[in-house]
């Protein structure tokens, strides 16, 4: 029998989709001239929250992502921690995340954070150098981000995340030493790499289309991630997912329970959900999202992605295993679904551990990327989509 995932521990993640200037690169829904949709939008947000807390649940991490969340006023942000608060039970110190830009955060801003019961700040940098951020449409400078973690220091944040991009046009390894230099200057305790993915409908595309940019050559883009692994580790970073890197107990508990399957439910325009077998996502459409919650129809917003059936359910559960350093583990997936992964997908496996993109720890039987695997993740990928 496998497990339905039954448990009732979910983690919630609430969208906020408004910007104050689209980044080239960025593809995530938010939104630059819907200001006047803020205060109707948070209100639609709460009664999603609160209807689906029919059922008693119990809430383990919460993480406020976007768009900008700090962009907005700080009291809708308490009106939101709130009403998870009075409809969930939420557990003592349970992780909660705000997502923060530089240049949209004040000290009054941050401690109002932190006395809501904000305990991780993850704040978006992607480079420490000031013509880099200009080129990607960046609304803020180096000096920005200091001043917004100074700020975070002094509200009384430890647990701030940053995030870097690496492979970015113009970039160089000196500009991503620089960057990781001064982030571990600054004793940021957990930093996500992220590689471009250049968007089909994103300004940077069109730039790089038209050949006003250019992208530097993927071996290079390779080596500056190699070069941040070795230099995180040799800094005392934990390498723990594919793009992330903690100091020890600094991990992001949330992504760690998406990648392990479990349960977490999306609130807000285009917000994802995994309940039981299935994958939601909301309508991208803000108009939509409002109408729908203003006329109680929530589930109208919902778009089922996915039903998974058990077979698509282990595929994904390799395949969100295979994103942390540690892999999966046997027995845990023997405990799961009541199947061996090595005889149930033997062939697949077989093939990726001739390729050497997989290997097998025999020291606590976890199935993982090999060095050459985090290079050619995708390829890995494809075997189990
Ligand atoms: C959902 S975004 C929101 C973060 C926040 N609004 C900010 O920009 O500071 C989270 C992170 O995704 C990364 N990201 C967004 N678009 C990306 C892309 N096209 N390629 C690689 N990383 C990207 C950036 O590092 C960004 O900080
Ligand atoms: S990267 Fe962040 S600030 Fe920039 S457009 Fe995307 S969500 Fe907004």
């Amino acid at each position: 029998m496998m497990d339905k995932n039954k448990t009732r521990n979910i983690g919630i993640y609430v969208h906020i989709p408004f910007c104050i200037s689209k980044c080239y690169y960025c593809d995530f829904t938010s939104y630059t001239n819907k200001q006047e949709y803020i205060e109707k939008y948070i209100k639609c947000v709460n009664k999603e929250i609160e209807y689906e807390a029919k059922i008693a649940r119990i809430v383990t991490t919460i993480y406020i992502g976007g768009g900008t969340p700090s962009s907005i006023d700080e009291k809708y942000i308490a009106t939101i921690l709130s009403t998870i608060y009075k409809n969930y039970k939420v557990i003592d110190n349970a992780e909660i995340t705000i997502e923060v830009n530089p240049g949209t955060c004040t000290l009054k801003k941050l401690k109002a954070y932190k006395k809501m019961g904000i305990n991780r700040l993850s704040i978006g940098l992607q480079s420490a150098n000031d013509n880099l951020l200009k080129e990607i449409g960046r609304i803020h400078n180096f000096d920005d981000y200091k001043k917004t973690i100074e700020y975070a220091k002094k509200a009384g944040f430890k647990n701030i995340s940053t995030d870097i991009i690496i492979g970015l046009p113009n970039q160089t390894i000196y500009d991503v030493e620089d960057t990781l230099n001064k982030l571990i200057d600054l004793e940021i305790k957990h930093i996500s790499v992220y590689s471009l993915i250049v968007e089909e409908n994103t300004k940077m595309n069109e730039l790089i289309n038209s050949n006003k940019l250019k992208l530097p050559d993927d071996e290079i883009e390779r080596y500056m991630y190699w070069f941040a692994k070795r230099k995180l580790e040799d800094n005392g970073f934990i390498h723990y997912e594919i793009s992330n890197f903690a100091l020890p107990g600094y991990m992001s508990i949330h992504n760690m329970d998406c990648w392990s399957q479990k349960k977490y439910y999306g609130f807000g325009v285009a917000a994802a959900s995994f309940i039981g077998n299935k994958r939601f996502t909301n309508t991208n459409s803000i108009e939509t999202y409002i109408k729908n919650i203003e006329n109680g129809k929530f589930l109208a917003n919902r778009n089922i992605d996915e039903v998974l059936n058990d077979e698509d359910m282990q595929k994904e559960y390799i395949m969100l295993g295979l994103r942390k350093i540690s892999g999966f583990n046997i027995y845990d997936f023997i405990k799961k679904f009541n199947k061996n992964p090595l005889l149930e997908y033997d062939k697949k496996f077989d093939k990726l551990f001739k390729e050497k993109l997989i290997e097998i720890d025999y020291g606590d039987l976890n199935i993982k990327l090999t060095k050459k695997g985090l290079d050619f993740a995708n390829i890995v990928w494809e075997e189990f989509v």
